[in-house]
């Protein structure tokens, strides 16, 4: 009986201590390929409203009149006291101008154009007002640059017996010009937060307007205000390309916001992917990025129809995203458009493709050619003679999508004619090498690999590269990827899932030579006040509104991950390395799986991790995606650390926390200093948390 008993204690303590076998990581610092220098960067495209309304400054909405031709979104009229006016857009159809809303174009570019009738006024203004992008952001001791195009007439002309031609409206008296007043505030009218004014002559030809204004010290910050351009007289008035422009990043005139631009200089982001994603690909053939009417001044850029249901400005056009770059330090990674539309037409490889080639050329020539070349001059005439630094070329985006298998043919065609001219450059495919319709002609030497996927698809997913064949694989560039995991800001376990995934990345970065997050940017606003939702897409890094911005919990692995890497992978080995099995939520809500659908393994790693050093420090990840605290002992091979080190810890009570626009800070990196490190020692990592751990080498 005593026997029997202490045989089974026995057993039960061996279950026991199998169950907290200690976890141990063992870090070879004698071995390890190299760091890609490019690993981490960024993605962007108009989706969102990433640039209108979101990191392009400009506030003015719908600035040229041409967002909805069925009415002037954005804009209302103003009317104090008993005074009467109204608007309406003119030349709202370019191709099909009403003859008496003629001779208002101002060029091919600013076709459309706002008509402010103020029939009654008697000293009580009337005018335009401007909402902004869901607000105009109004702060203290703020300095705004105001501008617009103003006349008060259309040039007369014989109407002769044209059939189209309007009857006369009624007469206005014209006592048009004089003072024009400018204003910023609130919604109300009742504040005025900062004002200025302008003279104006009566003419009928354009005439620009540009002035500052500014706000007191003592106002509360609001983006509860409206801008205005107002009249005490009567007459019409006519108004095109109004703009107003906050403090911009680097005080660049038609810049970015400063916080969104701080945000990503804090991730150490070492290029910039651009300009899509669906946003350079357009809807149809014709409505591709279009970068040479996005260069020069704003008077010559028409905008386009976006990818994602609006209009673009066009404001963020290719020098701004060339100045983007240089302004964060990053290499630009320019995609171009490659002969395929979102809604699947495409031009077939050979004679028809040759104007986009062509095209393609020109783009990069306008990048990097030198001054004697034709569009390195036009870059030189637009401010900016030094050439930019390209290294990669992406030829379209995500191809596989094109059901008329034309890619190979088409990314053959732009491979050979920037190789021949631009020998030095590499050519994206953006077919994954194990998708059906992949590039065979030749061999791509990068290909563009997308993920878009849940936590634990990605948990699963982070060995992924451990296994990809060096020799045959082409690079990888990971150009979009996200755990989409909370709206409209990722959670915290997409953070974990994120973070795991990085790993796998990091690990494996002498194939993934780059990766970027997507996407980047969202505007949080609902929709009220007239403006629908702001944003397409759930799952971004960044949030803002017109007057605030955050970081998700994903951001924050971003600048962790950004941060802290060494320019070797160390490698590791681990003892005893948990698992976890899925969490319920990981299949909750989904009653009936499609045949294909992937479902979670029984079980999976329950933590992750990856090692890198340079000369003077080791940079080790932990991402404890479970929810128990795991004690780990950590020993180096082949090099020793000073005792104490930098420990930062991404965490939070439970998956689902998350930081939102009213609460930007409840999950962020805590930065302290670890003691007792060594050549072994141990810590435990907390549950759903991401750490960083940074050990000072003993020389
Ligand atoms: O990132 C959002 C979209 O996802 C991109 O525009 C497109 O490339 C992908 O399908």
């Amino acid at each position: 009986m005593t026997k029997k008993l202490l045989f089974l204690s026995a057993l039960c303590l061996s279950a026991f201590s199998g169950l907290q076998a200690q976890t141990r990581l063992n870090l070879d610092l004698t071995k390890g390929v190299n760091v890609s220098p490019k690993l981490y960067g960024l993605m962007t495209e108009e989706i969102n409203h990433s640039y209108d309304g979101g990191l392009y400054a400009e506030l003015i909405r719908n600035r040229v009149f041409k967002d909805n031709p069925n009415q002037p979104e954005g804009w209302s009229v103003v009317q104090d006291g008993d005074s009467k006016a109204s608007i309406q857009l003119i030349g709202a159809d370019p191709a099909n101008v009403p003859f008496d809303q003629g001779r208002n174009a101002i060029n091919a570019a600013l076709t459309t154009c706002l008509k402010l009738t103020v029939s009654q006024a008697s000293g009580n203004r009337a005018g335009i007002a401007n909402s902004g992008f869901w607000g105009i952001p109004v702060t203290p001791s703020t300095t705004y640059r105001c501008s617009f195009y103003i006349k008060t007439g259309t040039v007369n002309f014989p109407r002769g017996n044209r059939p189209d031609a309007a009857p006369p409206a009624t007469a206005v008296t014209e006592d048009g010009p004089g003072i024009i007043n400018i204003s910023l505030e609130s919604t109300d009218g009742k504040t005025t937060y900062a004002r200025g004014t302008i003279n104006l002559e009566k003419s009928t030809y354009w005439k620009k307007h540009e002035l500052t204004i500014t706000t007191a010290a003592n106002i509360k910050p609001t983006a509860d205000a409206r801008f205005v351009i107002s009249s005490t007289r009567t007459g019409t008035y006519y108004f095109n390309l109004v703009s107003l422009f906050p403090p911009t990043y680097k005080n660049r005139p038609n810049g970015n916001r400063i916080d969104l631009m701080q945000m990503m200089a804090d991730m150490k982001p070492t290029f910039l992917r651009f300009p899509g994603g669906n946003f350079l690909e357009g809807p149809y053939l014709g409505d591709a990025f279009p970068w040479k009417t996005t260069l020069g001044p704003l008077e010559q850029r028409p905008g386009h129809t976006g990818s994602w249901g609006y209009r673009a400005s066009d404001g963020m056009g290719l020098l701004e995203f060339l100045e983007w770059c240089e302004d964060l330090k990053m290499e630009p990674l320019l995609a171009v458009f490659a002969g395929y539309s979102l809604r699947g037409d495409h031009i077939d490889a050979g004679p028809l493709l040759e104007p986009y080639v062509k095209d393609a050329l020109d783009e990069i020539e306008y990048c990097i050619g030198d001054t004697k070349t034709y569009w390195g001059a036009k870059r030189a005439a637009d401010g900016h003679p030094a050439p930019f630094k390209l290294t990669d070329i992406e030829i379209g985006n995500e191809d596989w999508f094109d059901r008329s298998h034309s890619y190979d043919g088409r990314f053959k065609q732009f491979q050979a004619a920037i190789k021949a001219k631009y020998p030095q450059l590499r050519c994206i495919s953006t077919i994954e090498s194990y998708k059906p319709d992949k590039v065979t002609s030749v061999k791509p030497e990068m290909v563009d690999e997308h993920y878009y996927q849940s936590a634990w698809q990605m948990e699963e997913d982070a060995a992924k590269y451990d296994s990809y064949d060096r020799a045959t694989s082409p690079k990888i560039f990971v150009g979009e990827w996200a755990t989409r995991e909370g709206a409209p800001t990722t959670n915290l376990n997409a953070a974990l899932g994120d973070a795991a995934w990085m790993t796998g990345m990091e690990r494996n970065s002498d194939l993934v030579e780059r990766s970027c997050y997507a996407p980047l940017f969202v505007n949080v606003n609902q929709a009220g006040n007239g403006q629908s939702k702001a944003w397409q897409w759930d799952s971004d890094l960044i949030g803002y509104t017109a007057l605030k911005s955050y970081g998700s919990p994903s951001y924050y692995v971003q600048k962790m991950f950004g941060s802290y890497l060494g320019t070797k992978v160390v490698p590791i080995t681990a003892e005893n390395a948990p698992l976890r099995k899925p969490a319920v939520k990981d299949t909750a809500g989904i009653s009936h799986w499609p045949a294909n659908a992937r479902r979670p393994k029984a079980e999976r790693p329950a933590l992750f991790f990856v090692c890198t050093q340079d000369a003077k420090n080791v940079y080790l990840k932990v991402v404890n995606t479970d929810d128990m605290a795991r004690e780990i002992t950590i020993s180096l091979k082949g090099g020793d650390v000073a005792a104490n080190g930098t420990l930062v810890v991404l965490k939070g009570d439970k998956p689902e926390d998350t930081n939102t626009i009213d609460e930007p800070t409840k999950i962020v990196p805590v930065t302290s200093t670890i003691t007792g490190l060594g050549r072994s020692f141990k810590h435990t990592f907390q549950p759903y948390s991401i750490n960083v751990i940074k050990l000072s080498k003993r020389k």
